[in-house]
């Protein structure tokens, strides 16, 4: 059942998060609702730019659509990530149930008027949408900031009042990829909390949470793997963040570790094989195991049922 992000948020708020999951091809889609039934979550599908540049648009978007027909169970929303504008339109009249816009690297007034044109056309279709206050240290898409720009509350009460949009993601600490924190972590959680106070019930999102698990990674480098210095979020913060108002947890980066440690390993044990199938039949279970684990941290294993019955009855 294809839902919005808004119908999630509105079951989930305070109690757990939305895992969001990135992908880009066949496989990924496969292990991904293969997770999500067997862990009972409901979820969202993550679709980037990048994504859609890979192949082809219109093959993840009828993958989507195709994935809904063969698992009749699975209850989630297909969003687009870090959209621009001109991408938004696109996805709003392709099939996305939600899209995010991105355009948090421009000045407040700027970033108010181009979500709000996004917020106008997509409510129009029924799509809601997700916006940004704040830049991730790092990349996001195309754009770098060298140091993180935490969301400053008042600002976000102000830019949700003056947008309308459905979801805020607000920068708290954390970054995109595998290289997130030198030393011990230092996530803003005071900042969720004080965007809780003056927004109670309005649901935020919380970018750049994989937890970049230092087995796999060791499992990658004794694989012929290279990556050093790689940290990620602790996972045991998800709840808390969940409390004060997080509905959405975005995850990639952990999801290319299980790829790449599943083929790395794959080759290095069979190095006669050159049959593509032989990995991508260990990677599909591997990474719907990935995805079951990881909705457990994020409370959200189990409630699909109750999700599911929430947003029928809101409905009517
Ligand atoms: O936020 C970025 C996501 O991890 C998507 O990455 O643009 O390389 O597909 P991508
Ligand atoms: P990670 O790189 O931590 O997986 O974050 C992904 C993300 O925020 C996608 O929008
Ligand atoms: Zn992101």
């Amino acid at each position: 059942m294809i839902v919005t992000t808004k119908e999630l948020f509105a079951h989930a708020y305070g109690k757990y998060a939305i895992g969001a999951y990135n992908i880009n091809n066949l496989e990924q889609t496969m292990g991904l609702f293969q997770g999500n039934v067997d862990s009972k979550a409901p979820f969202i599908v993550q679709l980037s730019r990048g994504a859609r540049a890979y192949t082809h648009k219109r093959m993840l978007e009828a993958m989507m659509q195709t994935a809904n027909e063969i698992f009749p169970e699975a209850v989630f929303a297909i969003h687009l990530d870090h959209g621009d504008e001109a991408t938004c339109m696109d996805c709003i009249n392709s099939g996305y149930s939600s899209v995010m816009i991105d355009h948090s690297h421009a000045p407040f007034e700027e970033n108010v008027e181009v979500t709000k044109r996004v917020v106008d056309a997509a409510h129009a279709k029924g799509v809601v949408v997700e916006a940004e206050l704040g830049q991730l240290k790092g990349i996001e898409e195309d754009i770098v900031a060298a140091e993180h720009v935490y969301t400053k509350p008042e600002e976000a009460e102000t830019f949700v009042k003056a947008t309308g949009c459905d979801s805020l993601a607000a920068a708290i600490g954390t970054s995109h990829g595998a290289f997130k924190f030198k030393g011990d972590q230092k996530l803003r959680f005071d900042i969720l909390e004080e965007i809780q106070k003056r927004m109670p019930g309005f649901p935020l999102v919380m970018h750049g949470s994989s937890s970049v698990p230092q087995d796999e990674v060791a499992r990658i480098n004794a694989a012929g793997g290279n990556i050093q210095g790689a940290s990620g979020v602790d996972a045991s913060q998800f709840l808390g963040a969940a409390k004060l108002g997080v509905t959405k947890i975005n995850i990639d980066t952990d999801g290319r570790l299980v790829w790449c440690r599943v083929h790395r390993e794959f080759f290095r044990d069979h190095p006669e094989e050159f049959d593509l199938r032989g990995p991508g039949k260990v990677f599909m279970p591997e990474y719907a195991k990935f995805i079951a684990a990881k909705n457990v941290l994020l409370g959200s294993a189990g409630q699909v049922d109750d999700a599911r019955a929430f947003i029928e009855a809101n409905k009517k």
